[in-house]
């Protein structure tokens, strides 16, 4: 079955008092709208068309980086969900198949729900997506006789009893596409709002003699972010889904009110996760793997057994292998640390690779970046970096060398080399003690005048 996604997202999202598209707006982790490309990739669809007005450059950047394959197109003017939908019907793959409608502001439709609507399907050549809300509000309201759905009214134009139907339309669809190229271009815009309502095709079906059915769902997951507020609040019930989710997996959150999660986080079975630890996109935590309080983690992967943290801080291209240590105060970007690899305290390792059981001693730094361009670290296995080592780059340590505590490395050591790039100390006998007398003295005697 051929599965077309439309996902709307031309609104402004005024409420929202924003220069960023609403639909760009981070939520658990990644733009509001990568739940929705999530949602519909999770759904099989082999096109996905995303109808964007408002801030559509930057909604064309996020979806190609989000959803590389995915179609935008425009809708310069927001004259209503069915003309939103009739700016897709030229994306359209041409044979038969479905189309499902979701919007990009409406991020929580769940996977189970998108295959009631499929298995709805056989009997209904047009699925609505229906919920009964704790308060219908302005919701429009589904007109039902038994698993068929007679019409969607809006609320503006509803009539009293139907205002009091408590079934509400949630706005997600899932339709044949024979269907909604040949009835989309059909809607009118006769209504209270001047608008073209995507909800008429109920009617429009019904005229042609065929039965539109529904599905419902929980509240919970048509929950439609306008405002600040709403945003805030779907994002506290993501995490609190993903934390339950994550422990529901075997996954240990010590403190889990306070642990963040983002919408592609992977953490395997037996993982520890201390209190206060951050997950930005992309991160991958292997079974048994630790992490202590206050770590954020972005792009990176831990394999078993690595521990990290407390106060660490992965950054993309970060690969930790297996049972590596990386402790406290240590920033890794874009960087390889081979099995059993340590870096135990205060260091920052970026464009690096690390070999096997290698030793970083405190305060190592990679300097990768003059001003200009990165270069790379290359740390061969069984290397003992001394602490307080500087590595300009491009700089190669080979397997099994030292580095002596406070050296600036500035040229490639050798296997089995040890290498020393600091100033020689010089001692002076007594000249401490006298040196300090010498100052006391010269304090007293300033006192005294
Ligand atoms: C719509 C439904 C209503 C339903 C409600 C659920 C219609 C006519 N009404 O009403 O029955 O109860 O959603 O939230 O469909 N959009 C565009 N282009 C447009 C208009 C809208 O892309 O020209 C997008 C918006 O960005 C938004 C979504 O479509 O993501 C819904 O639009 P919105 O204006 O919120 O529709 P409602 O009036 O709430
Ligand atoms: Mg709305």
């Amino acid at each position: 079955m051929s599965l077309t996604a439309v996902i709307l997202a031309a609104g402004q999202g005024s409420r929202m008092n924003s220069d960023l598209p609403k639909v760009l707006h981070p939520l658990a982790g990644v733009p509001m709208i990568a739940h929705a490309l999530a949602a519909a990739a999770g759904a099989g669809a082999g096109r996905i068309i995303v109808v964007a007005g408002h801030g559509i450059e930057s909604v064309r950047a996020a979806v190609a980086r989000l959803e590389p394959e995915a179609v935008v197109v425009e809708q310069a003017e927001q004259r209503g969900t069915g003309h939103a939908v009739a700016q897709a019907l030229p994306a359209l793959p041409e044979g038969p198949g479905d189309v499902l409608v979701l919007y990009g502001d409406t991020p929580f439709v769940g996977a189970e729900t998108i295959a009631a609507m499929e298995e709805a399907r056989a009997r209904h050549p047009l699925v609505v997506l229906g919920f009964e809300p704790a308060d219908p509000a302005r919701y429009g309201r589904l007109v039902t006789e038994g698993a068929d759905l007679r019409a969607i009214v809006e609320w503006r134009d509803a009539t009293a009893a139907e205002r009091a139907i408590g079934l509400c339309n949630s706005g997600v669809m899932r339709a044949d596409a024979d269907l909604i190229r040949r009835l989309v271009p059909k809607i009118g815009n006769a209504n209270s709002a001047g608008e073209f309502y995507l909800t008429d095709l109920v009617a429009l079906a019904r005229a042609e003699g065929l039965a539109p059915g529904f599905v419902l769902c929980p509240e919970a997951e048509t929950l439609g972010i306008n405002t600040r507020a709403e945003l805030a609040a779907a994002e506290a019930a993501f995490q609190t889904r993903a934390r339950a989710a994550a422990m529901e997996d075997g996954v240990t959150l010590t403190q889990p009110e306070t642990v963040v999660l983002a919408l592609d986080t992977v953490i395997g079975r037996d993982a520890v996760i201390g209190g206060h630890v951050v997950f930005g996109p992309g991160v991958t935590i292997e079974s048994g793997a630790e992490i202590l309080p206050f770590c954020h983690l972005e792009g990176c992967h831990v394999a078993a057994g690595a521990r990290v943290g407390p106060f660490a801080r992965l950054r993309p291209g970060a690969e930790l292998g297996g049972d590596v240590h990386v402790g406290n105060f240590v920033e890794i970007k874009n960087t390889i640390l081979d099995e059993g690899a340590k870096v135990g305290h205060l260091s920052y390792l970026g464009d690096a690779h690390v070999g096997e059981g290698t030793n970083i001693g405190a305060g190592t730094i990679s300097c990768n970046y003059d001003g200009v361009a990165k270069h790379r670290t290359e740390i061969g296995a069984g290397v003992f970096v001394g602490s307080n080592t500087i590595l300009v780059a491009p700089v190669r340590v080979g397997d099994g060398a030292v580095t002596a505590a406070g050296s600036v490395i500035t040229e490639d050591v050798p296997a089995g080399a040890l290498a020393l790039g600091r100033a020689r100390q010089v001692t002076k006998p007594g000249l401490g003690a006298r040196l300090m007398q010498a100052l006391r003295a010269a304090a007293l005697s300033r006192g005294a005048r």
